[in-house]
């Protein structure tokens, strides 16, 4: 609950490194996701290279974040290792948070930038990343220690809560 309630969007980032260990782990949380029938249709492609980084933020305007980041974890679906057809985007959101949450119980900043299923943002993603045709980009998560702290709120709304029906 520590995580989850302390987990926001951070974008901006200090110069402090993030060890390959902690990064791991990190990349071990969005594998322990649920999956529509255990299926685990998911990669994931650990970026820290200062040129690739830069190339998203001419793909897409909402990632200038990337410019600050130490690394980000591009979070991909794999149709071919799909059980239930169109579930990709589903387990790959749940992988996607898991690695947001794992990020904050390290007191690391992150934030969900979107990818699918914006047609442009796929197109110049799978040739950037040189991914096969069976590989959709979904989500990317930019990684960095916050330059400054932030409090979240709190969301807790009780009207949206229903008992037994709406
Ligand atoms: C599917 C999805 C796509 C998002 N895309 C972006 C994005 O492209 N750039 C960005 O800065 N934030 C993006 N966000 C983060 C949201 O703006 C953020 O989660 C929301 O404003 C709530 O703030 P919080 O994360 O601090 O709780 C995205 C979040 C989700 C779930």
């Amino acid at each position: 609950m520590d995580a989850i309630l302390k987990r926001h969007s951070v974008r901006s980032y200090s110069k402090e490194s993030i060890d390959g260990a902690t990064i791991e782990k990190i990349v071990h949380a969005g594998m322990a996701a649920p999956s529509a029938m255990g299926s685990k249709p998911w990669h994931f492609i650990v970026i820290s290279e200062r040129d690739k980084m830069s190339a998203i933020t001419k793909i897409h305007p909402y990632s200038q974040m990337l410019l600050e980041a130490q690394c980000a974890i591009l979070v991909c679906g794999d149709i071919s290792a799909e059980i239930l057809t169109d579930y990709f985007q589903q387990n790959c959101a749940a992988a996607t948070e898991n690695i947001l949450i794992a990020a904050t119980s390290f007191g690391i900043g992150s934030v969900w930038v979107g990818l699918y299923p914006n047609e442009k943002y796929r197109r110049d993603f799978k040739k950037l990343f040189n991914l096969p045709d069976n590989i959709e980009p979904i989500s990317l998560v930019p990684l960095g220690y916050p330059s400054h702290a932030m409090q979240p709120s709190n969301r807790f709304d009780s009207s949206r809560v229903h008992a037994n029906n709406w």
